[in-house]
């Protein structure tokens, strides 16, 4: 039986040229990101879980002065990044939960769909705290809905093939931040199935 994290990893090296990886999972949700973006305006800036590179691109266009970053756990979905953003970034395979990174390197990290895969959430988002710069900013964006479907998502998450873990709700979210030692959290909906919550490294 594998974990998640081993399934994640298979299922996401076999779907780097899937239409819905290449175009971004969830994409709708970049512009709420790029927009919070355009405020910090940091000059370093990474990825966690950047599948196929989807929202790199989007800010490579948007923003081309930023110097990015990618992180995934995937080998082929950093590949696809890579090529992609054709020397534009700095793409390595790791685990969120245990990133291959230098203390305060960046200004902004981002994180699109992908805490949901994590088993053990807290300690990505102390990783993310521990590599922003104080007054860096986390971009955080996932799923979250109605508590009913959330729950019943909560039980068909683990028997899917792709490595989903759990749909962290409102106050998970804000605890996991606040113990990294995040501060002046902005959490909002997007959508009816989707969060962005920005937060300081003050
Ligand atoms: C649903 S996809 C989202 C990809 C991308 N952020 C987007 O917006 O399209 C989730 C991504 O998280 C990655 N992932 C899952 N667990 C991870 C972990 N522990 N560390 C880093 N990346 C992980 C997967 O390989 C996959 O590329």
């Amino acid at each position: 039986m594998k974990n998640a994290k081993e399934k994640s990893r298979a299922y996401f090296n076999a779907h780097r040229k899937s239409g819905l990886a290449h175009g971004g999972y969830w994409r709708h949700d970049y512009r709420s990101q790029l927009q919070a973006i355009g405020r910090i305006k940091p000059e370093r800036l990474i990825d966690i879980g950047c599948g196929t590179g989807a929202f790199l691109c989007r800010t490579a266009e948007c923003y081309p002065d930023i110097q990015l970053s990618a992180l995934d756990l995937s080998e082929e979905m950093i590949r696809e990044t890579e090529e992609r953003l054709s020397g534009h970034v700095d793409a390595r395979v790791g685990d969120a939960e245990h990133m291959p990174l230098p203390d305060k390197a960046y200004q902004a990290v981002t994180c699109n769909m992908s805490i949901h895969h994590y088993p053990h959430p807290q300690a990505a988002v102390n990783e993310m705290y521990r590599i922003l710069e104080p007054g860096g900013y986390l971009l955080l964006n996932d799923m979250d809905c109605i508590a009913p479907i959330r729950s019943i998502a909560n039980v068909i998450f683990p028997r899917l093939p792709g490595g989903d873990v759990k749909m962290y709700n409102r106050t998970e979210i804000e605890s996991m931040l606040i113990q990294a030692g995040f501060r002046r959290l902005r959490y909002r909906k997007i959508t009816p199935f989707s969060f962005q919550c920005i937060a300081l490294k003050s």
